[in-house]
């Protein structure tokens, strides 16, 4: 299984900070924000990673992380994208990197207390199709900020709505998506939104229209760092005090 994260995007949710450089390129804790999401793939066995960012200060990737071997990443590959076209866009750029094989995608801005090993484990045996981490989020107000899928009566996803004025669940969809390679003909066929971006609620909408979407439900200290800068801080402080990616 190959890795692709997604490291892009202008972080308007944190200016001015990213006036001066990437989001992911921002502390947290003692190290910057992109080797948590290096560490998380690293250690559910996933040595292979494409990073996909954009923008300015593209290259300071390259001086952090290098060729990835000092990171435990075997074969590390990046790619550019050239304006803010979506998350379904910036994983489009991958195709070649990811060939025939199955693919998770980790959205950089995600920290994680515990393993998402068990989520990679689980697509190793299910093989086609996608899955998502979902988690539960205890304020309303933050799942509106989300993708937020509704589930049936025996617990199957049913859609997924981003960003819900009325959040039809309590959890969200994680930046973690698992795909087998027919997501690249998914993202071909893609529509831009309102916003004029690809969409991965789009993609995932599409493998639950199929039926061939499943998922895990992480517990555990999860936080998008790129949120706000609250959301920022709460990463900062879960981190320092407690680690991250927690095999324990
Ligand atoms: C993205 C996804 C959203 C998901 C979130 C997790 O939102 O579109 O579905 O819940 O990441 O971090 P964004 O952070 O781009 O607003």
């Amino acid at each position: 299984m190959k890795g692709v994260l997604l490291a892009g995007g202008t972080g308007s949710r944190l200016h001015p900070l990213t006036r001066i450089t990437n989001k992911h390129l921002l502390p947290i804790f003692d190290r910057p924000m992109i080797s948590y999401a290096v560490e998380a793939l690293v250690g559910a066995g996933i040595t292979e990673i494409m990073v996909v960012t954009g923008g300015t200060h593209a290259g300071e990737f390259l001086r952090y992380l290098s060729n990835g071997h000092e990171h435990g990443v075997e074969r590390l590959a990046y790619s550019y994208q050239e304006r803010p076209g979506g998350i379904a866009e910036a994983l489009g750029l991958a195709e070649i990197f990811v060939g025939d094989d199955a693919v998770l995608v980790m959205l950089a801005d995600n920290v994680f207390g515990r393993s998402i090993r068990p989520t990679v484990e689980a697509f190793g045996e299910q093989k086609h199709g996608a899955r998502v981490v979902l988690t539960e989020v205890a304020e309303e107000e933050h799942l509106r900020h989300l993708g937020v899928p509704e589930l049936g009566p025996d617990g199957t996803v049913v859609r997924i709505v981003e960003k819900p004025h009325d959040p039809p669940s309590r959890y969200c969809v994680t930046g973690v998506y698992c795909y087998d390679p027919s997501v690249f003909s998914v993202i071909a066929n893609l529509v831009p939104s309102g916003r004029n971006e690809l969409e991965i609620t789009d993609v995932n909408n599409y493998y639950v229209a199929e039926g061939e979407m499943s998922y895990d439900l992480y517990e555990g200290f999860w936080g998008d760092a790129g949120e706000s800068i609250e959301a920022y801080y709460a990463v900062n402080d879960h981190v320092r005090r407690n680690g991250a990616n927690r095999r324990d």
